[in-house]
């Protein structure tokens, strides 16, 4: 081999056109979740640690759908093929043929549903794949219960002889526990002269690209298995049983590194379920029940009592979260306490030290530093200044059947309870409203309304004229 053979660049392919029959579902396999992020997502990133020129992926079902995620996941490194009707893995490679047939490089091969496979294993692959001078290599592992693989067979001398699915394969082969894991390194221009030599003379009447590895030795080439000894790292997702089994793997494994290198505590850990892309800070305590998902950021020592959601927000220093709150796409400054029985959404915003309580709904709203809700109140499309009250029932009228209107209360207020808000209005610094009031114009600074609809019944500043007379 000569040098430059050795340096032949790296492409990445990933298998994610079927549907995956077998998920039961309306969404393509690659498209389900897991830990909070599409499954293609997952095997993205991994082909993107390992440094490729390109990674090819093959679309096919929901391809547009598909084809967003791995763009947020890879950006210019994506390149997409278009499998059109799924015929089975070795179709799926056909279709990438003239971007790739001509190409001096080393093609690794993923599959859209091996989502937990990691780079240092693909690394150890292609090393392998090197050094043994090879024109296939197959990663290959064994499993206790083999069911539903391809099994690899080899030969008297323990090499290998060729794959052969599990609906293909005798009552004897199906007794090999050494099953292929989908994931492949080959030579790509011979990988593309092989493959048009196979045929759908099987089973399933699919194009195998199982069938590849045995069709290049017959051509007098080097075909090796990489035997991997994780097992789980390697298995692919296949039923949602699969998938609820892969979830609760990641999910001890994003538990503990937080547990063990992140000084977070969990009261039970196997009832609590923290997404892979979330941060969680320093002497944090994470209650049972709770979920944390998407790219949320908890600061340091927060204390989240039992059964919060908290999707896609960010929380300062300090912050408690009382029991049952569901809070998505907000922030949280540091100090600041919600619930329980709290729902923030839609950007909402609590400033340093603000506080929600019971069974307040805040929809895209700011409340300001200090500024206390605490119970029975919808605060929507209101701008609310620093350390005011707001009043147990309040509720901002935002909605008039037709659009949204704005509520703007400043600073020092205090809004009594049961105000009704009814939105465009504004409510001027320091003033007071009395409980059960009606407020359909602004209320100037300083000013006490109260009635239906509210009326300024006193200026606040005047009072003090009085006294001084
Ligand atoms: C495949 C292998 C099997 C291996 C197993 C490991 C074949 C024939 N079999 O079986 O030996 O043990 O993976 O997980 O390759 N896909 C397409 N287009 C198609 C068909 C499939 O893009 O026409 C994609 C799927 O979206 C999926 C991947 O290829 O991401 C694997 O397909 P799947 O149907 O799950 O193959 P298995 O039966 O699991
Ligand atoms: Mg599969």
């Amino acid at each position: 081999m000569t040098a430059s053979e050795q340096h032949k660049p790296l492409d990445v392919f990933i298998l994610a056109a079927g549907l995956g029959t077998r998920m039961k579902s309306r969404r393509a396999k690659v498209l389900h979740e897991l830990g909070g992020l599409p499954l293609i997502a997952h095997v993205c990133r991994t082909a993107q640690a390992l440094g490729p020129e390109r990674i090819i992926v093959v679309v096919g079902h929901q391809a547009a759908e598909v084809e967003d995620v791995v763009r947020t996941e890879i950006g210019h490194l994506a390149r997409f093929a278009l499998q059109p009707e799924q015929r089975g893995t070795g179709d799926a490679v056909e279709v990438a043929r003239t971007m790739l047939e001509n190409s001096e490089s080393l093609l690794l091969v993923l599959s859209g549903d091996v989502p937990l496979v990691k780079p240092e294993t693909l690394t150890k692959l292609v090393e392998h794949h090197r050094s043994t001078r090879s024109d296939c290599s197959i990663l290959s592992v064994r499993l206790e219960n083999p069911t539903g693989y391809g099994r690899v067979i080899r030969d008297a001398q323990e090499s290998f002889a060729r794959i052969v699915e599990q609906k293909d394969a005798t009552d004897e082969q199906r007794q090999v526990r050494e099953i292929n894991s989908g994931i492949y390194c080959f030579e790509t221009k011979k990988l593309f002269k092989a493959l048009s030599r196979v045929e759908p003379a099987n089973e399933q009447g699919e194009y195998y690209l199982t069938d590849v590895p045995e069709i290049l030795m017959a051509d007098g080439a080097r075909v090796t298995v990489y035997l991997h000894n994780d097992s789980r790292e390697v298995s692919g997702i296949n039923t949602r049983a699969d998938l609820a089994e892969f979830e609760n793997l990641l999910r001890r494994n994003t538990i503990r590194s937080l547990m063990i290198e992140g000084g977070v505590t969990f009261i039970d850990p196997s009832h609590t379920y923290i997404s892979a892309e979330a941060k969680i800070g320093l002497d944090c305590v994470i209650y049972p029940g709770v979920s944390i998902e998407g790219r949320s950021t908890v600061g340091e020592g927060c204390t989240i009592h039992s059964g919060a959601r908290i999707t896609s927000s960010r929380l300062g220093d300090n912050v408690v979260i009382k029991d049952r709150c569901v809070i998505v796409d907000s922030e949280i400054e540091s100090n600041c306490s919600v619930g329980p029985f709290a729902h923030l959404r839609m950007n909402a915003r609590l400033e340093e030290s603000a506080a929600v309580g019971n069974f307040v709904e805040v929809k895209k709203s700011r409340l300001g530093r200090g500024t206390k809700a605490m119970h029975l109140s919808y605060l929507g499309d209101a701008t609310i200044g620093e350390k005011t009250n707001i009043g147990a029932g309040t509720v901002t009228c935002n909605y008039d059947g037709k659009s949204k209107h704005e509520t703007l209360i400043e600073d020092n207020v205090k809004i009594g309870s049961d105000t009704m808000l009814v939105a465009p209005v504004r409510v001027g610094a320091r003033s007071v409203t009395g409980a059960g009031s009606v407020v359909t114009r602004d209320v100037p600074p300083d000013s006490l309304v109260a009635g239906v609809p509210a009326v300024v019944k006193k200026r606040l500043g005047e009072r003090n004229d009085e006294k001084k007379g």
